[in-house]
């Protein structure tokens, strides 16, 4: 018997750091997926083999899960399996890993990674697919691995579509946003999450007040397209846009290449443009009009992005009959 299941990676359109600290944000999935074989093994070891992430093979027993040197690229798929193995601790697991997108985009490898290896497990082991007890789970492991972090990706990648969310899943509500408007941007920068997020709680204990008010305003903002998503303009979208990288370069978490991006995009027509997920590099969003499409993309590239073609608002987590990476 052997499992393939695949998941979405994520790009957050509005509110992102501000959710790590009980704000509501908005993530869209996106069409790039990860993929994960899975085929039960006799021996009670943990075996990876993950070509993209540059690992050959790495193999661990189930006893040992989470103990001693984990290497980055593996801690997402060995705290997964160390979360579930538990219900069946003498059957192994060989897991391979294919990814459709490069972890350097920022869309959220590892997370996807996390919520396949769940529910990979979950099937291996005879249960359906539960997506919220993936979600559960997969946001333990972004806890054990981070231990910071509003788990949004998790989100994106269980879920998909677009969605409204609050930190640990306390609000997971589907939303519609102008996703055929949106442009996505590489910077060619690949940021760290973990990195970013613990420079920003050290700013936060020198400036607590400025901080809390900052996310506080990122929550209005969000709510304001929640509240009034179905009578705004899409210009006022791109406002809103506009407003949380505003909030973003507060924080100081954007990048010369991403601000460059960014008014590149809006110099060239879009509504508006933003940072999207942790900053400092990954990705960027413009908002346009499909007349202004051609020269926004072009906008970015001059500024020094490179522009993906991608689907956005795809499905979350699926379980697949085949996939050419694992013939
Ligand atoms: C990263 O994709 C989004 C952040 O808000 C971190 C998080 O929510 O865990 C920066």
């Amino acid at each position: 018997m052997s499992i393939i299941v695949s998941a979405p990676g994520k790009l957050v359109l509005l509110g992102e750091h501000a959710v790590v600290h009980g704000q509501p944000c908005l993530v869209t999935s996106v069409s790039q997926r990860l993929y994960l074989h899975a085929v039960p093994i006799e021996s009670p070891e943990l075996i990876v083999e993950a070509p993209q992430l540059h690992v050959s093979v790495y193999r661990k027993p189930l006893a040992e899960l989470g103990e001693g040197a984990v290497p980055k690229a593996m801690a997402f798929i060995e705290h997964a399996v160390r979360r579930v193995c538990f219900e069946r601790p003498h059957i192994g697991v060989h897991i391979r890993t294919h990814s459709e997108f490069s972890a350097q985009y920022g869309f959220g490898s590892s997370s996807a990674a996390a919520v396949c290896a769940v529910a990979a497990m979950q099937q291996l082991y005879g249960n359906p697919l539960d997506l919220n007890r993936v979600f559960e789970t997969a946001y333990g492991t972004v806890r054990d691995v981070q231990k910071t972090g509003s788990g949004v990706d998790i989100a994106a990648a269980t879920y998909g579509g677009t969605l409204v969310y609050e930190a640990g899943g306390r609000r997971l509500e589907p939303i519609a946003f102008p996703l055929a408007e949106l442009i996505v941007g590489y910077s060619g920068v690949k940021a760290d999450t973990v990195t970013i997020l613990n420079e920003v709680a050290d700013r936060a204990r020198r400036y607590p007040d400025v901080l809390s008010s900052i996310y506080a305003l990122m929550g209005q903002l969000v709510r304001r397209y929640v509240d009034d998503a179905a009578t705004l303009s899409i210009a006022e979208v791109g406002e809103l846009m506009n407003l949380n990288q505003g909030l973003l370069e507060a924080l100081d978490v954007s990048s010369t290449r991403l601000s460059a991006m960014v008014h590149a995009a809006r110099a060239a027509g879009a509504y508006g443009a933003k940072l999207s997920g942790a900053g400092r590099g990954d990705c960027m969003l413009a908002l346009a009009a499909n007349r202004s499409r051609a020269d926004v993309e072009e906008a970015i590239t001059t500024a020094g992005g490179e522009v993906p073609a991608v689907r956005l608002g795809v499905e979350g987590v699926r379980t697949e009959a085949s996939h050419p990476a694992f013939v």
